[in-house]
C-alpha cells in the first residue's frame, strides 16, 4: 500500500524551503510511489483543511525560488488565533490528519515548529521534521538550511557598509537577525570583518565597545563597523533578565500566584525594553566616542530571495533522506545534518532546546585573535 505523506512549512519563511519540499516530494513520489499532500500556511492550513496537491508538476521549477510555495504562519496547534482569542485546536488537527489517511506528517521549520511537531507526536501522530531557520539555532543538528543564504546576505551588507563608513569616518552599527542566538551576527561579522561583534551569548559593556572604537580611531582608523545581533544585550540587562527569570521559576515552584504575576510582569517589561536596543546602542556609542554614528537594520532582507547553493544542497539531501526514513517506517525524529550525512534524532531531544553559540566556539576564538571586540 502506498504511503500517504502530509507536509507543511511553519514559522518564519527561509531560503531552501522549496528545495526541501522538492527533495521530500520527488523522492517520495519517484523512488517510493507515495502520495504527497501539502498543507497551506503551516499548522493553520492543517487545521482548516486547506491543501495543495504536491505532484510532479507542483514540485517542478521551485528549487531556486525563495519563500515557500505552501505559505507559512507562526500559528501553533495548541494556541491557534481564532478571532480575538487563542484556542487549542489540536483535536481538529488530529482529526484532519486521520481524515487524510496520513501515515506521517512532515513539519519543516525552526525551533517553534520542532516543539509543535513534538506536541502532535504526543497526541499520537507520526511526525518527522526538517531543520529550517536562518538563525541556525535548532538543537542537535550541525546546521539548518536558510542559514547559509542569510549569512551571505548579511556579509555582503557589511562589505558594502565598509566603504560608506570609511568615507564618512563614521561608526555604522548593523543589526543582524538571529533571534536569541548569535550565529548570524557572529558568522557575518567575522566573514565581513566587523570591528565589533555583539551577540546574546556574550552580554556587552558599552564602555568597552566605545573604548575599542576609540582605540581604532587613535590608531588612524576613523571608522568602525559594529555587527550586533538583534538579541544582543548589555551586561546590566542580562543580569536583570537573569534575576527576573529566577524569580519566575521560584514563584512557580512555590505555587505563589501573586509573586508569579509580579515576576512575569517584570520579565515582560524587561523584554519590551529590549525593543529598539540597536538604535539606543548607536546613540550611546555616538555620545561616548563623539564620532558620528548611523544604524542599519537588515531585517527581512536576510530571509528573502533565492537560496544559496549550499542551502539548496542541504535542503535537498535532508529532504530526500526524510523520504528514505519514511519508507523505512521511521517517525518521531528530526532529520538532522551530521557532517556530510544525516542522522535521525528523537524529537524529545530537540523540542524546547536551543543551540546557542558555545563560548569556546572556533569563530569566537578567531575573532578574538584578530582583535575583534566582542563587548566583554
Ligand atoms: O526565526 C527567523 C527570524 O527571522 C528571526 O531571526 C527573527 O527574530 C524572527 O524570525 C522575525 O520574525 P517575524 O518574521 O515574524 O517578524
Amino acid at each position: 500500500m502506498a504511503k500517504h505523506i502530509g507536509i507543511l512549512t511553519a514559522g518564519g519563511d527561509g531560503p531552501g524551503l522549496n528545495a526541501a519540499l522538492r527533495g521530500v516530494g520527488k523522492a517520495a513520489l519517484g523512488a517510493y510511489g507515495m502520495n504527497v499532500i501539502g498543507f497551506r500556511d503551516g499548522f493553520r492550513g492543517l487545521m482548516e483543511n486547506r491543501t495543495m496537491r504536491l505532484d510532479r508538476a507542483a514540485l517542478s521549477g521551485i528549487l531556486t525560488i525563495g519563500g515557500t510555495i505552501l505559505g507559512t504562519s507562526r500559528d501553533k496547534p495548541h494556541r491557534m488565533p481564532m478571532g480575538d482569542q487563542e484556542m487549542d485546536m489540536t483535536d481538529v488537527i488530529v482529526a484532519n490528519y486521520h481524515k487524510h489517511n496520513l501515515d506521517v506528517l512532515v513539519c519543516v521549520g525552526g525551533g517553534g515548529t520542532q516543539k509543535n511537531a513534538y506536541r502532535l507526536m504526543q497526541h499520537g501522530l507520526n511526525v518527522i521534521t526538517l531543520p529550517k531557520t536562518i538563525d541556525n539555532d535548532v538543537a542537535r543538528t550541525d546546521v539548518t538550511f536558510g542559514y547559509d543564504t542569510a549569512l551571505g546576505i548579511a556579509t555582503e551588507a557589511i562589505d558594502r557598509l565598509h566603504s560608506t563608513a570609511h568615507s564618512h569616518h563614521r561608526i555604522i552599527v548593523v543589526e543582524v537577525m538571529g533571534h536569541n542566538t548569535g550565529w548570524l551576527a557572529l558568522g557575518a561579522g567575522v566573514a565581513g570583518g566587523a570591528d565589533v561583534i555583539l551577540i546574546p551569548e556574550i552580554p556587552y559593556d558599552v564602555e568597552k565597545v566605545a573604548e575599542a572604537i576609540l582605540e581604532r580611531y587613535r590608531g588612524g582608523k576613523a571608522f568602525s563597523i559594529v555587527a550586533v545581533s538583534e538579541g544582543a544585550m548589555s551586561q546590566e540587562t542580562a543580569a536583570a533578565l537573569d534575576e527576573a527569570n529566577k524569580a519566575v521559576a521560584k514563584a512557580q515552584k512555590k505555587g505563589d500566584s501573586d509573586k508569579l504575576a509580579k515576576a512575569e510582569t517584570r520579565l515582560a517589561e524587561l523584554e519590551a525594553g529590549r525593543v529598539g536596543n540597536t538604535v539606543r546602542l548607536t546613540q550611546q556609542l555616538e555620545q561616548l566616542t563623539r564620532l558620528e554614528s548611523r544604524v542599519t537594520i537588515l531585517g527581512h532582507l536576510q530571509r528573502g530571495g533565492t537560496p544559496s547553493a549550499a542551502d539548496r544542497l542541504l535542503a535537498t539531501r535532508l529532504g530526500t533522506a526524510c523520504a528514505d526514513l519514511i519508507a523505512q517506517g521511521v517517525s518521531g525524529v528530526l532529520v538532522a545534518a551530521r557532517g556530510d550525512g544525516v542522522e535521525p534524532v528523537p524529537l524529545a531531544e530537540v523540542a524546547g532546546r536551543r543551540k546557542t553559540v558555545p563560548l569556546d566556539h572556533p569563530w569566537i576564538e578567531s575573532a578574538r585573535r584578530i582583535g575583534t571586540c566582542l563587548g566583554d
